[in-house]
């Protein structure tokens, strides 16, 4: 399998710092890229105040969050990921930008390096195939928070060789993940599941059947979930939510995969959910409050 020493990661938004720690804190040199100087400091601030709650908490010590923090090389450049071995990008959900980010990267980054996308539903193969080496191309695809939760999806496209999937694996393992194989299917396993779940959860709530607390501590007290449908669409982010919806929906046109009126009506608002303070919680206060706009 490839030796993986360096990763590069392209995003330092919600996924991509989570990734970039991740991927620093199982002891390999990470090239975190961004647009701009501003949006790079962000992303790494998050991490250094997540490594410094370690500490706090006893469940790090201060070498060690040093040695993760020190193992992250920000930069706005992609000629500093010329020599990365894995390259992972957590950009936009958008095909367009990142067909146009890989063509950029494609003829910087060494020939033998492996790219994975972190695409939450858009096909594998639609990015690999705009790259010239669609054979060494699979998506790695992380959960929010990427430094709780426990699994990755490792997506094998058409073209993807087995050396490259089973890198995908071994890395996602490495990382401690649960490295979950799956097919290059919209959606793949979990939004397949859960994005029908969270848009029935508008849908119930249009219909008068709870208000939007009353569905989210149902869940929680009936279903043990550790958030509410609906607070959980905020966490994801209402914009990233609708993009899914967009994607099953163009892939399999089924109603239980369309944008429900309110999500949609959120959208126009400009309400993200928890990124931008205001989704079907007003995140504004000490603690959210339910949105009466919605
Ligand atoms: N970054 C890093 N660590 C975080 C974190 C973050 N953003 N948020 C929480 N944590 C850590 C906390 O530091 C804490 O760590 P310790 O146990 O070491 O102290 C631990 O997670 C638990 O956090 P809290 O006690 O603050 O809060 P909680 O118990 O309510 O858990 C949660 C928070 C982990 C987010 C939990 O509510 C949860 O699991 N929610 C569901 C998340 C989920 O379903 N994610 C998947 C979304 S779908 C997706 O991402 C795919 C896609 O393509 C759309």
């Amino acid at each position: 399998m490839a030796d993986i020493k360096k990763v590069g990661v392209l995003g330092a938004g919600l996924m991509g710092h989570g990734i970039a720690q991740v991927t620093a804190t199982a002891g390999y040199d990470v090239v975190l890229r961004e647009v701009d100087d501003a949006t790079l400091e962000k992303g790494i601030g998050r991490i250094e105040k997540q490594l410094a709650r370690a500490v706090e908490k006893g469940k790090s010590s201060q070498e060690d969050a040093d040695a993760i923090r020190g193992r992250i090389h920000g930069t706005t450049d992609y000629a500093d990921l010329a020599d990365c071995d894995l390259v992972i990008e957590a950009i936009t959900e958008s095909l367009e930008r990142k067909l146009e980010m890989w063509r950029a990267v494609d003829p910087i980054v060494k020939p033998e390096a492996i790219f994975a996308t972190n695409t939450s539903s858009l096909a594998v193969i639609d990015q690999a195939a705009a790259t010239t080496r669609p054979d060494r191309f699979i998506g790695l695809h992380y959960f929010n928070p990427a430094q709780v939760m426990k699994l990755t999806e490792v997506v094998r496209a058409v073209t993807t060789s087995d050396e490259a999937f089973q890198t995908g694996i071994d890395f996602a393992t490495a990382q401690g993940k649960l490295a979950t194989p799956t097919r290059d299917t919209a959606g793949f396993i979990v939004n397949r599941l859960l994005v029908p779940y969270m848009l029935d959860a508008i849908r119930a709530y249009e219909e008068g059947v709870g208000s939007v607390s009353e569905i989210d501590e149902a869940m929680k007290a009936g279903a043990g979930h550790p958030m509410g449908p609906l607070a959980l669409s905020d966490f994801v982010g209402l914009d990233t939510l609708g993009s899914i919806c967009d994607v099953l929906w163009d892939e399999f046109r089924e109603r239980r995969f369309a944008q429900p009126p309110t999500l949609r009506k959120m959208l126009s608002a400009g309400w993200y959910g928890r990124k931008n303070g205001m989704g079907f919680y007003d995140y504004s206060g000490d603690a959210p409050v339910v949105n009466p706009g919605v």
